[in-house]
């Protein structure tokens, strides 16, 4: 089901990575919230700027809070006017954090990141936050955008186990009906042939009832004369 889910979501997907391209065509989308531990895992966050035909720089730091604790800490930072990379600020997520966002812009409109390789110690809460700055002809205008995002680290077990499941389901079931077809097949043969056979029997049993009938006639009338 999930994998069936995934297939309609791709092609929204797609369109929602074109968006933030154009100037005017932001749309803002919730991230995905379940991930798989060993795998990667897209961390969404769109902002899209009030005024589209506004121009605009922005910056995108993420922070993160593990389940149990309280306490955000910084562990990304995305400055497009820098022309180094990304700086990863936090030890657990050396070398596992991986720009997905607006590329090749000082308009950021998309913060996404890509967490390579995920543990179960990932579950808990990410913020992502906009720091954008609006140019006016005749001055700047600040803004700033914040989204949590609580992510849930699965087992790659159960939805395997789930999708392995029900793909056998289908099988067992596609090959339990061709198997019926075909007994009804065998039988519904037998029956036609069985009763073609029966009105073979029956018309000779006719023909030979009619032929002593005659016979009878026959007699009949010699009898008779
Ligand atoms: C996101 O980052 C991952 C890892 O670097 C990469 O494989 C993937 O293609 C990226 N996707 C986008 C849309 O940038
Ligand atoms: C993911 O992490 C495991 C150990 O936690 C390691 O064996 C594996 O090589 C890593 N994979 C990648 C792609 O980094
Ligand atoms: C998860 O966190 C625990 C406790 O901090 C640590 O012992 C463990 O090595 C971590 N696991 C991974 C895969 O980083
Ligand atoms: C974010 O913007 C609000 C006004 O919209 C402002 O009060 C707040 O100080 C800003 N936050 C930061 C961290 O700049």
């Amino acid at each position: 089901m999930m994998s069936a889910l995934r297939i309609l979501l791709v092609p929204l997907a797609l369109c929602t990575l074109h968006a933030p391209l154009g100037q005017s065509a932001c749309v803002e989308v919730d991230s995905d919230t379940e991930a798989v531990v060993g795998e990667g895992f897209k961390l969404g966050c769109i902002s899209c700027k009030m005024r589209g035909e506004v121009e605009a720089k922005a910056t995108v730091s993420w922070y993160f809070m593990p389940k149990g604790e309280n306490e955000f800490s910084p562990i990304y930072i995305y400055d497009p006017s820098q022309q180094q990379p990304p700086t990863i600020l936090d030890d657990r997520f050396f070398d596992r954090l991986d720009w997905n966002g607006s590329k090749n812009t000082m308009d950021v409109q998309d913060g996404s990141v890509y967490i390579l390789n995920v543990t179960f110690n990932d579950t808990g809460t990410f913020r992502c936050y906009f720091d954008r700055w609006l140019t006016y002809p005749n001055y700047e205008f600040q803004t700033n955008a914040t989204k949590d995002i609580i992510i849930k680290v699965v087992p790659k077990a159960t939805r395997g186990m789930a999708s392995i499941l029900s793909e056998i389901m289908m099988y067992v079931s596609i090959i339990g009906l061709q198997l019926w077809l075909v007994v009804e097949m065998v039988y519904c043969y037998r029956k036609i042939a069985a009763a073609g056979e029966e009105a073979l029997r029956e018309s000779a049993a006719e023909y030979l009832a009619i032929a002593s009938e005659s016979k009878d006639n026959c007699a009949g009338v010699q009898v008779a004369e």
